[in-house]
Order: structure tokens, then C-alpha cells, then sequence
């Protein structure tokens, strides 16, 4: 989805250095790339799950890999603990691709028509979400599961539902969400009590 290289590769110069450019960051001069600029080992180790989702998400982007820079992709590893979630979420700019490693997911996604699609995954298959649309991975294996998630953008962003909803800095009023979900403000005041940080 990110624009075509014009170029065999744009590794990322370090934050700071180089001027601004769009698509992408600042190369690296190309006198100082090497090759560990193509080598990113952050994913043969898993992020904790002892919190409240029971998830764990490594994100393998740009940011984290500065050699994706201009190429168009990017991998994420999600480690779920046993009833574990990643909790609904979307991404502006990336269709993903959800690989099965370990254990069982149900992975599911949200047409624009309303549409439920879901599938429980299974080491070694695939399902694909969308660009855009919102989605979630749920451990429903007795065991920790854990996927590779592959997106067609070097920087996907992501929205998660509960928190762009209820912890949005500054707030969005009560009464709107109370409006827009059809219930009292009493029930939009528990639940961001649930998102919002201190
Ligand atoms: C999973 O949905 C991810 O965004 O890595
Ligand atoms: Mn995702």
C-alpha cells in the first residue's frame, strides 16, 4: 500500500539526523549501511502477557526495523496467553496477514457492511483482515498461541477501539459517547475509568 521504492533501499537514518522526507524517513547515507540494517531479532523472543488482556504485541515496524524504510512491509508477533486478547483494533494504512505459529486463535474482522467474518486459526494457516477494518485475535486454546502478523505498509499505525474511544487525551464528552452507544452516562464513566491513564 505505501508508495513504490524508486530506489533498491532507504535504510532509516537514527531519529534526529537527516532532514525530513516524504515517503518514508531520511536514509542512512548509503556508505554506512550494513547488513544487520536488514536484520531485525527482536521477534525470536515474545512480549509478556501477564496484564489485563493477556496479550503480548512485538511490533516490528519502521520505528522498531529502520531497513523497511520505503519497502512496503513490516511484521508484527503477537503472543496470547491462554483466553488472551488483542483487543479490537484496526490499522489506517495496512491489510495484515495473521500467520498461526503456535496454538489456536480465533481471528476475526468487521465489514463496512456489518458483517462478522471470523475463523478459528490454526498453526501453520493464515486469515487476512482488511485494510482498515477492525479486528481482534483470541486465544481459545488451552495453551499460550502465538502469530506473525505481515502488513503491506512500513508503518500501519494502529487505532484500538476502547482506547481511541474511551481514553482519548483530552476526553470526548460523556454525553456524546452516552448518545452514540444508547446508554446512560453512568456506563461511559465505568468503562473509561477502565481506559483513561492515572
Ligand atoms: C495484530 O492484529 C497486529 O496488529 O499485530
Ligand atoms: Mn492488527
Amino acid at each position: 500500500a505505501d508508495p513504490e521504492p524508486v530506489q533498491d533501499f532507504c535504510v532509516a537514518a537514527p531519529h534526529g539526523s537527516g532532514g525530513p522526507a516524504f515517503p518514508g524517513l531520511p536514509c542512512k547515507p548509503s556508505s554506512s549501511v550494513v547488513s544487520d540494517d536488514f536484520f531485525f531479532a527482536a521477534h525470536a523472543r515474545g512480549a509478556s502477557t501477564d496484564n489485563a488482556m493477556g496479550s503480548g504485541v512485538t511490533p516490528g515496524n519502521v520505528e522498531a526495523f529502520p531497513g523497511l524504510n520505503t519497502l512496503g512491509v513490516s511484521i508484527n508477533r503477537v503472543d496470547l496467553a491462554p483466553g488472551g486478547v488483542n483487543p479490537l483494533h484496526s490499522h489506517p494504512r495496512a491489510a495484515e496477514l495473521v500467520h498461526v505459529v503456535v496454538g489456536e486463535m480465533l481471528v476475526g474482522f468487521v465489514s463496512t457492511e456489518g458483517r462478522f467474518y471470523s475463523k478459528v486459526v490454526r498453526e501453520g494457516e493464515s486469515f487476512v483482515i482488511p485494510r482498515g477494518l477492525m479486528h481482534f485475535q483470541y486465544n481459545v486454546g488451552k495453551s499460550a498461541a502465538r502469530a506473525m502478523t505481515v502488513f503491506n505498509s512500513q508503518l500501519p499505525g494502529v487505532v484500538f477501539a476502547a482506547t481511541a474511544l474511551f481514553g482519548a487525551e483530552p476526553e470526548i464528552p460523556d454525553a456524546v459517547l452516552a448518545k452514540s452507544f444508547q446508554v446512560d452516562a453512568e456506563i461511559i464513566k465505568l468503562i473509561k475509568s477502565k481506559n483513561r491513564k492515572g
